[in-house]
């Protein structure tokens, strides 16, 4: 069975995982809300990301920065003159576009022309890529849609588009009594500004030495022209970011080092299947850059962007120094070398992660209906590595009447798993309840486990069941969740 978007966002929205914010008042565009287990398996992610990038290593430190940040962070960055995407209007249907997205959506015949009219291939990025340029040296490239025909997706008719500009996609705010040019602030557009920001406290206030990197995880804003796909593109969103400080001698080894490590962090720790992911070196680097590559992960709407790994050289550092009007240098003993620190970045979204996570465990199958397993019926059942499940244990006592033995179990495992106790109805639907949001260990407590201290441990893949002594359990299940 394939896994569509709506199978993802129907189930997202039945067991209180993701859904609209505001719903009350039809829905916000581009803003998602988190329910009970969404929001446990968000915070699961997160820390299984803070663990392996942050406390597993002496050479990354955290920090945690404002979302409003002086407007001259952003200046400095280039997010108030640069950071913007390419849009059209249709003039008839008011529908309103990212050029990339209208691009993409159009046939291989008026792809081409228009990159005949453009002067480039018919690859999208290209292709955007050579809009932004002559945009920006000015060239005349308002007829370009009309001329190459191009339609309009939500109406399957030619369009009548607006020249293409640039939009700013910074969210803007004023902070203080008066709405005035000189108050107006953003909320931040990436979480890592404020990393260089702080490089040289951050180096000042602890023992780390160069080469060495700083993360940090928090909210993210940007007014995406049109939010699509679930969570995929928001307008409010969550990074994960490391910048790691190096010599640039350096810088490329390190480049790689990160590379590497990412990949093992989808393959080894959530347990990407390899065929969902790729990777992808972009065509057109930053003037600064010596490298950029995505990680790409394969959603149901096709390959899309799931995390960056990015060279930024020295020029974060750079424009801080610059218009902060103080060094950014480092002084390193080892090399008797003052120097700005090049970076290496890598750059995930938790929510376009969570998104990647929902669609990889995805599956429908069989099941029993009955404890004597001879009835099946088709079950849902999200395949979460255990470590993220939003539930990982439930504990199920057989009949109402053992609710005391397994309530009493259910306090002994709680400190150390996400456990749920759940009594109401028949074990079979218990048991699906469990599947559809992911739960890899389903405990029964039964009239035995009153004589022989036992449980039966239920396992969601594979649907063995063990029985396994209370005392041992926690151990057992601690095991099977670290495997
Ligand atoms: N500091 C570098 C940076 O922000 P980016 O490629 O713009 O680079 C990094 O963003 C990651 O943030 C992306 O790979 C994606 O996972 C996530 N992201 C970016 N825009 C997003 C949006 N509108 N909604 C959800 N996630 C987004």
């Amino acid at each position: 069975s394939q896994v569509t978007l709506e199978k993802i966002t129907n189930l997202c929205k039945r067991r209180g995982l993701i859904f609209q914010s505001s719903e009350l008042y039809g829905g916000f565009n581009g803003f998602w809300d988190y329910g009970p287990y969404g929001t446990a398996m968000r915070r699961a992610v997160e820390a299984t990301w803070w663990d392996y990038m942050v406390e597993q290593r002496e050479n990354v430190v955290g920090q945690d920065s404002t979302i409003i940040c002086h407007p001259q962070v952003w200046k400095a960055s280039g997010h108030v003159d640069q950071f913007a995407d390419i849009m059209v209007d249709n003039k008839d249907s008011k529908k309103r576009y990212r050029i990339d997205n209208l691009l993409e959506q159009q046939s291989e015949e008026i792809l081409a022309k228009v990159a005949e009219l453009m002067g480039s291939t018919s690859d999208i990025g290209k292709l955007e890529a050579a809009f932004e340029t002559k945009l920006q040296e000015g060239e005349n490239i308002d007829s370009v849609l009309a001329d190459a025909k191009v339609v309009d997706p939500s109406t399957d008719k030619v369009g009548d588009w607006t020249p293409p500009r640039q939009f700013n996609l910074m969210m803007q705010t004023y902070v203080g009594p008066v709405f005035s040019e000189e108050n107006k602030a953003y909320l931040r557009a990436e979480t890592c500004q404020p990393i260089f920001v702080n490089f040289q406290t951050i180096c000042n206030s602890t023992r780390q030495k160069l080469p060495f990197g700083i993360a940090q995880t928090g909210k993210a804003f940007r007014n995406e022209i049109n939010p699509r796909n679930f969570t995929f593109r928001s307008r409010e969103f969550n990074q994960m970011e490391m910048e790691f400080f190096c010599h640039s001698d350096d810088s490329m080894d390190w480049y790689n080092f990160w590379r590497d490590q990412r990949l093992a962090f989808y393959s080894d720790v959530l347990k990407f299947k390899p065929e969902s992911m790729r990777t992808h070196d972009h065509d057109k680097l930053a003037h600064y850059a010596k490298a950029a590559m995505d990680i790409e992960f394969e959603f149901p709407f096709g390959w899309g962007e799931l995390e960056g790994i990015h060279h930024r050289g020295t020029w974060d550092l750079s424009q801080h120094a610059e218009f902060s009007g103080q060094k950014q240098e480092y002084f390193d003993q080892g090399r008797n070398e003052k120097y700005i620190p090049t970076v290496v970045e890598t750059s995930v979204g938790l929510d376009r992660l969570m998104l990647a996570l929902l669609c990889e465990a995805y599956d429908e199958d069989e099941a029993e209906t009955a404890k004597d397993g001879k009835e099946v019926e088709g079950r849902v059942v999200m395949r979460f590595p255990a470590i993220i499940a939003p539930v990982q244990v439930a504990i199920l006592p057989l009949s109402k009447k053992l609710g005391e033995g397994a309530r009493e179990l259910h306090a002994k495992l709680k400190p150390f798993f996400r456990s749920e106790y759940d009594e109401a109805q028949s074990i079979g639907k218990r048991y699906r309840r469990q599947d559809e949001i992911g739960t890899p260990f389903c405990l029964t407590f039964d009239f035995d486990s009153l004589e022989d201290n036992c449980v039966t441990v239920r396992e969601r893949d594979t649907m063995s069941q063990e029985r396994v002594a209370i005392d041992q359990l926690a151990n057992y299940l601690m095991d099977k969740i670290r495997g």
